[in-house]
C-alpha cells in the first residue's frame, strides 16, 4: 500500500502502477492541472512540486521534477503542489512576489517558477553563497520564455527580503505534518513497486527479479518512461534504505554509498575544492541535483555523465554487491561498452571508494601542497584536482567534454597526471597515452603540441549534436593547456599562456 501525505491530505493508493510518475498521476486521477507538463524529461522545470520529508525527526523540503519522479518513491513523504500554497484567501508570499514584480506573463512556467522560489524559502543557501548565486541556483531549473528572467529573481529577491515566508501556514502547522508523516508505517511493497528496508533485502530481491530495474533517484530510469514509453510492471526502489547513503572519510578514501545525492555530494565534497564544487552545481539543476544518486550516474554508464571522469581520474574504487557477497574493482575497468559496465543483473553498485590523494611518484620525494586552485597563490610544488565541464549553457546542460586531471607537479616539470574524460569515447576514460608522455617532463609549448597529438591515439571521439570529432580532441588538447596554466608558476604561464 502506497500511503503519503498530498498537500494536506493522507492518501492511500493500493492500485496504481509500478511505473506512474507523480505528474501522471497529479494530472490524471487527483485532477491537479496547476502541476504543468511541458518536456516530460526534466529538462524545463514546469511540473515542478516540493516534497517534504523526516530527517532527524526535523522536516526538511526540496523541489523536484515530478515528469521524472517515480509516484511510489514518495511513500512516507509529503508532496506539496501549487494548488496548496494559497493560506486561505491569501496568496503565498512567493505567488505574492510573482504578481508584484510581474513575474508572468503568458503564464505556463509560473506555477514551476513558485515552487521553486517556494523551496527557495525553504532552504538556506550553502556556505560562502551570495544571494544572486543563490537565486540563479534555484531557478536554474526553470525555463520561461517570456519574461526574460528579471522580474522573476526580483520576485526572488522580495521573497527573501521579507520574513514571512518562514512564517507561512507550512511553519504553523510543522508539528502536526511531522506527526503526521511519523505515524506512516514502512511498507515494502506495493503493486509491484518494491521497497526493500535493508541492503540484505535488496539483494535477495535483485535475484529473485533480475529484470526489475532499481530506482534510485529516478532522472535517468524515469526517461525509459517518459521518452522511450517503455513499461515496467516491477520497480526495486532504494532511496529509502539509510545503509545506502552515506559519505564518511578517514584518512586514506572517502567512501560514498550509491545512494548519496549531487546535493549531498556539494557539501560533503567541499573541501576537495572549487573546481569539484563548481561541477557538481552544473549537474542537472537543482530539481535534478536533489534526486540524482552517485550510484544511478555509475550504473547508467553515460559516456557524457559528469562523476565518472572526477572518479577515475582520482583512481575511485566500485564496490558491487549481490547475494554471494561483494567485490571491488577498479571504476576505471567497471565500464566496458556503451551504456555497458561489468554488472551482473543480480548485483547492486554498493560503494564508490575514492582515495583523498594521488599517491607520491617514486621518482622524486617532493611534498604536497594539497587543494591549491586557480585564483589562490600558485605553489612551486603541488598536487591539485583541476575539473573542466564543457557544454553549450553554463547551468541545466549534459557535458560535451568534462576532463578531470589529477596533478602532481614540482616546479615546471610534472611528476604524475592521472586523467578522466567523458565525451570523448563511448565510456568514460583515461588518456593513457597523454599520461604517459608529460610524466616527468617539463611544461612548454612542444609538450602541448605532442600532448595534442598523443589525444588522437587514446581517443577516437565522434561527431554528434553537441560536437563535432575534431572539436572534441582540439577541445581536449586546449584544457591540458589550461591545466599547465591554472596550476603553473609564472615561469609556465609566460611560456605557454600566450596561445590562449
Ligand atoms: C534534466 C537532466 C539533467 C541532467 N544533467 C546531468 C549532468 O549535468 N551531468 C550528469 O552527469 N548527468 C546528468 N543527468 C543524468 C542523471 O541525472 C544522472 O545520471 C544521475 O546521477 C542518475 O542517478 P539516478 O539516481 O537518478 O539514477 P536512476 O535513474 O535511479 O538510475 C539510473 C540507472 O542506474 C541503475 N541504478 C541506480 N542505482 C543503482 C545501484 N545502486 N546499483 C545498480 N544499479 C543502479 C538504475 O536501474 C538505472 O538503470 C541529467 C538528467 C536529467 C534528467
Ligand atoms: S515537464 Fe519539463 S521538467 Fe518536467
Ligand atoms: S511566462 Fe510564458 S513561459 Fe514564462
Amino acid at each position: 500500500m502506497l500511503r503519503f501525505l498530498l498537500n494536506d491530505s493522507i492518501v492511500n493508493e493500493p492500485g496504481v502502477d509500478a511505473d506512474l510518475t507523480v505528474l501522471e498521476y497529479l494530472r490524471g486521477p487527483r485532477n491537479l492541472c496547476g502541476t504543468k507538463e511541458g518536456c516530460a524529461s526534466g529538462d524545463c522545470g514546469a511540473c515542478t512540486a516540493v516534497v517534504g520529508w523526516l530527517e532527524s525527526g526535523q522536516l526538511r523540503y526540496k523541489s523536484i521534477n515530478t515528469c521524472i519522479t517515480l509516484l511510489g518513491s514518495l511513500h512516507g513523504q509529503q508532496l506539496i503542489t501549487v494548488e496548496h500554497l494559497q493560506d486561505g484567501e491569501t496568496l503565498h508570499p512567493a505567488q505574492e512576489a510573482m504578481v508584484n514584480c510581474h513575474g508572468s506573463q503568458c503564464g505556463f512556467c509560473t506555477p514551476g517558477f513558485v515552487m521553486s522560489l517556494f523551496a527557495l524559502t525553504r532552504n538556506p543557501p550553502e556556505p560562502a553563497t551570495d544571494r544572486k548565486a543563490h537565486i540563479e541556483r534555484y531557478l536554474g531549473g526553470n525555463l520561461c520564455r517570456c519574461t526574460g528572467y528579471r522580474p522573476i529573481i526580483d520576485a526572488a529577491n522580495q521573497v527573501l527580503d521579507t520574513a514571512a515566508p518562514t512564517r507561512d501556514k507550512f511553519e504553523r502547522n510543522a508539528q502536526e505534518t511531522i506527526n503526521r508523516l511519523s505515524e506512516i508505517e514502512p511498507a515494502s511493497e506495493g503493486n509491484g513497486f518494491y521497497r526493500p528496508r535493508n541492503v540484505d533485502e535488496l539483494c535477495t530481491l535483485r535475484a529473485r527479479y533480475p529484470d526489475a530495474p532499481i530506482l534510485a533517484g529516478g532522472t535517468d530510469l524515469s526517461l525509459e518512461m517518459t521518452q522511450r514509453l517503455k513499461r515496467f510492471d516491477k520497480v526495486i526502489c532504494i532511496q529509502q534504505i539509510a545503509d545506502l547513503t552515506y559519505l564518511t572519510s578517514d584518512k586514506d578514501h572517502h567512501y560514498i554509498g550509491p545512494c548519496c545525492t549531487i546535493a549531498d555530494l556539494v557539501h560533503g565534497l567541499q573541501y576537495l575544492g572549487r573546481d569539484l564544487v563548481n561541477l557538481l552545481h552544473r549537474f542537472g539543476a537543482t530539481q535534478v541535483r536533489n534526486q540524482a544518486t552517485v550510484g544511478g550516474s555509475i550504473a547508467n554508464a553515460s559516456p557524457i555523465g559528469d562523476l565518472a571522469p572526477v572518479f577515475i581520474s582520482m583512481g575511485a574504487t566500485v564496490v558491487l554487491q549481490s547475494i554471494d557477497g561483494k567485490r571491488s574493482l577498479p571504476l576505471e575497468d567497471f565500464f566496458v561498452g556503451y551504456r555497458q559496465t561489468q554488472l551482473l543483473n543480480n548485483e547492486i553498485v554498493r560503494e564508490i571508494i575514492v582515495p583523498r590523494s594521488l599517491p607520491v611518484a617514486k621518482s622524486r620525494s617532493s611534498p604536497t601542497s594539497e587543494g591549491s586552485e586557480a585564483g589562490s597563490p600558485i605553489a612551486d610544488t603541488l598536487s591539485v584536482l583541476k575539473v573542466y565541464k564543457v557544454s553549450k549553457r553554463i547551468d541545466d546542460d549534459i557535458s560535451t567534454i568534462c576532463a578531470s586531471f589529477y596533478l602532481q607537479r614540482q616546479g615546471d616539470r610534472i611528476e604524475t597526471l592521472r586523467t578522466g574524460f567523458g565525451g570523448m569515447a563511448a565510456v568514460p576514460k583515461r588518456a593513457h597515452a597523454l599520461e604517459k608522455l608529460v610524466c616527468g617532463k617539463v611544461i612548454d609549448n612542444a609538450l602541448i603540441a605532442k600532448a595534442g597529438a598523443v589525444l588522437a591515439e587514446d581517443f577516437q571521439p565522434i561527431s554528434d549534436a553537441r560536437a563535432s570529432a575534431a572539436y572534441r580532441l582540439q577541445l581536449a588538447e586546449n584544457l591540458f593547456r589550461r591545466l599547465c596554466i591554472e596550476t603553473g608558476p609564472e615561469s609556465i604561464v609566460s611560456r605557454v599562456g600566450e596561445h590562449v
